[in-house]
């Protein structure tokens, strides 16, 4: 396909965030162009999520990319805390009527992928040397490289979707003096393996060893996590040591119920909590991993890639087709509100799971309280079940 060089919205970064943009502004006839610096199967081969809240699905459905999803995802009606080997289960549907999909980010990604092929909708594989350009006028445009040419995109507004180590919060005039920051000192270390999992549903599992997690992306494959030191090498972890340390903090039943198989993959990912306040400048606006991280403990990250990007599609339609603005220049307010929603909730699992480095039997006793509280009080199992499934936009 011949990449146009003027489109309404040039859109920086081709992950879920940039892709399922580029969906919700097709589905309303508005025209955009993705540009992503790598290639295709780089980005089919990166492990990342695997919990979508309702909102998350329900997008992918309203812009027609769902069938795969529907077919293949797994809904999970709760999920299970444990504390030193002691489980308790979060029963989403009875607490709040509703569950989870459990569908991997990287199939999502495939599909998004495919749906633009499909659709005609312009994706630029590995383009090099983005830069963003006269953001403060009506023209801004875009400049890359692909295959040694240069290019120029020009455009009516930027969507900045490239996450963050991207472009465009850099070009964000002093974006970085409003960001505000939280680094946990310790990382995750993931595996994941075809073997079925250990429980239908997921557990996540405060141990003395540290934290781990048991989850999936089908009912044969299976993905682990364990809390390790944050300067941890992944060559020092054998995927046997990895099991080992799985079957010890997933306590007894998981000895028995652990199956072993060779790692597909295992990486080591650093827990931080980061907002950058400053969403928008002239004619940027940025979104998902660019403007903000979560530690994934809440499993939030691409489903608040997926809300801001709701918003920010909202707004560009409003002002493109009907010529409101009042949707653009409320953007960052609006998405800000559900983003440090879901910034408490991923800090407040964090808090109750993982163990800190010099933690005091005073911080210990106070998980405990809060376990036991979660334990005896519906009003607060509810309260965690709401923010698990995502609250509403
Ligand atoms: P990204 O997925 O990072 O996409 C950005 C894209 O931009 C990339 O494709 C990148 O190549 C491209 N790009 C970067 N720079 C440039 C440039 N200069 N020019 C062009 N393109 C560029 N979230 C959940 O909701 N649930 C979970 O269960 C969950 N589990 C997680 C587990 C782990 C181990 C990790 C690491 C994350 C997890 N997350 C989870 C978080 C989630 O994966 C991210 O929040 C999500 O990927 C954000 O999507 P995004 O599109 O904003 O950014
Ligand atoms: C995952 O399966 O990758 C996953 C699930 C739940 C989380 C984080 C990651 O909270």
């Amino acid at each position: 396909m011949d990449i146009p060089a003027k489109t309404q919205v040039a859109i920086i970064g081709g992950g879920v965030a940039g892709l399922m943009l580029s969906h919700l502004l097709y589905v309303e006839g508005i025209e955009c162009v993705i540009l992503e610096r790598q290639s295709r199967a780089y980005a089919e081969s990166r492990i990342r999520a695997g919990v979508l809240e309702n909102g998350t699905v329900n997008l992918l459905r309203r812009v027609g990319v769902s069938e795969r999803m529907d077919r293949q995802g797994l809904r999970h009606e709760g999920f299970a805390l444990m504390d030193d080997g002691e489980a308790l289960r979060i029963p989403l549907h009875d607490l709040v009527d509703t569950d989870v999909m459990v569908y991997g980010q990287t199939e999502i990604t495939i599909d998004l992928m495919d749906a633009c092929a499909a659709r005609q909708i312009p994706l630029v594989f590995e383009a090099k040397d983005v830069a963003i350009h006269d953001i403060d006028s009506k023209h801004p445009f875009v400049t890359y490289v692909k295959d040694g040419q240069s290019h120029r995109l020009d455009c009516s507004y930027v969507a900045g979707c490239d996450g963050a180590h991207g472009v465009s919060r850099a070009t964000l005039p002093e974006a970085s003096a409003h960001v505000i920051e939280k680094v946990y000192p310790f990382g995750w270390l993931g595996i994941l393996s075809d073997v079925p999992p250990m429980d239908e549903e997921l557990i996540y599992s405060n141990h003395e060893r540290g934290f781990a997690l048991a989850s999936q992306r089908s009912k044969t494959r299976s993905r682990y996590y364990i809390q390790c030191d944050a300067g941890e090498k992944i060559d020092d972890w054998s995927d046997d040591r990895i099991w080992e340390e799985l079957e010890i903090r997933l306590g007894d039943p998981g000895r028995q119920r652990i199956t072993r198989g060779p790692a597909l993959e295992k990486s080591i990912a650093p827990l931080r909590s980061s907002v950058c306040e400053k969403m928008q400048h002239g004619r940027l606006f940025i979104a998902g991993d660019a403007a903000h991280i979560v530690p994934p403990t809440g499993a939030k990250g691409l489903n608040l890639a997926a809300s801001d990007v709701s918003y920010l599609a909202d707004a560009l339609i409003a002002q493109i087709k009907h010529g409101d603005e009042s949707g653009l220049n409320g953007y960052t307010r609006r998405a800000l509100d559900r983003i440090w929603k879901a910034e408490r909730f991923s800090w407040s699992m964090t808090q109750l799971t993982h163990r800190f480095p010099q933690m005091s039997i005073f911080d210990r006793k106070m998980q405990k309280a809060d376990l036991n509280y979660i334990r005896t009080s519906e009003a607060a199992q509810r309260s965690i079940a709401e923010n698990y499934i995502g609250l509403p936009y």
